[in-house]
């Protein structure tokens, strides 16, 4: 078929994919970076196609219950948050809380962890004013599990506009300062100096599309310190050897850097704490 110089082609290929609606809310910039990749692949615009939803699939949508994930629900839960927000009971604010988090498979794992994660990784650090959240899911919503969480000022950025937008709303209701946005971290990761960058379980993802991301974003991004984390298992279940594979790739990706590691492993993810110099 055409090469990706053909902009006809391209602009076919971007339009049936934006068309469904599965991908109609996925940043256009990442439709667009997919789609050039899988046009200079494949013989025919429906192979494209198909290529192209399939690793935005892979890369994001398969996160997302997307059933759940309707708008409907996103209005029912702000709706809920703005509720247990009034009625001032922080406990089951937090409930509620894990309950929406469950609808994102990569921020669900995370829950039985929720109690020891964030307290056992910042235990050691100096406070923490300002966090930025990449490629975050749902994970705004475990910001009441921070030690500290008033004093701080939230950034996340992901690829789906509904979700995002919830986050947002969110945000408001929960009294937290900060924001979210749509924001292609691979094209453009964000420049701002934060005192945390959560890197949670993200690189793994974004190699599916280049696979420079995860070394290129560990230098890029501004932080004092940085959370990086991989699964410990595959979205379909456990999966012997993930962790000594992905902490030696986490080892190649920091070479040549003096920056100060620590690791921990939890019972589904491994994380580690890098000090940036
Ligand atoms: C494995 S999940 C991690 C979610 C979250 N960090 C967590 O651990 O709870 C990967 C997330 O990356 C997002 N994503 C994929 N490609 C992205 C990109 N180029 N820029 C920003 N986010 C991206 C997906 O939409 C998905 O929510």
């Amino acid at each position: 078929m055409s090469r990706p110089s053909d902009p006809h082609a391209l602009d076919l290929l971007i339009n049936e994919v934006q068309g469904s609606a599965k991908y109609k809310d996925i940043s256009p910039d990442v439709v667009r970076a997919v789609a050039i990749q899988e046009i200079g692949k494949r013989r025919t615009l429906k192979e494209a196609v198909k290529a192209t939803k399939n690793k935005l699939h892979q890369v994001s949508m398969a996160y997302f219950n997307l059933r759940a994930d309707s708008r409907d629900n996103y209005v029912v839960w702000l709706q809920r948050l703005r509720e247990v927000r009034q009625a001032g009971d922080v406990e089951a604010g937090k409930q509620l809380n894990k309950q929406i988090m469950g609808h994102h498979a990569s921020t669900r794992e995370r829950l039985p962890l929720l109690d020891q994660f964030y307290s056992t990784l910042l235990a050691d650090l100096p406070p923490i004013n300002s966090v930025l959240d990449l490629a975050c899911g749902l994970n705004a919503l475990a910001l009441p599990w921070f030690p500290a969480m008033g004093q701080i000022t939230y950034y996340g950025c992901d690829i789906y506009r509904p979700m995002i937008d919830f986050l947002n709303t969110a945000l408001e209701i929960m009294g937290i300062e900060g924001c979210a946005e749509v924001r292609d971290i691979l094209q453009s990761p964000p420049m701002q100096e934060v005192d945390l960058a959560l890197i949670l379980k993200t690189i793994p993802c974004l190699e599916q599309i280049d696979r420079q991301a995860g070394t290129r974003l560990l230098r890029t991004i501004n932080a004092r310190y940085m959370i990086v984390s991989f699964p410990a298992q595959s979205l379909g279940g456990r999966n012997k050897g993930m962790l000594t594979n992905y902490e030696a790739h986490f080892h190649q990706l920091i070479e040549g850097e003096n920056w100060d590691i620590r690791k921990f492993e939890f019972a589904t993810e491994l994380a580690f704490v890098v000090k940036k110099r």
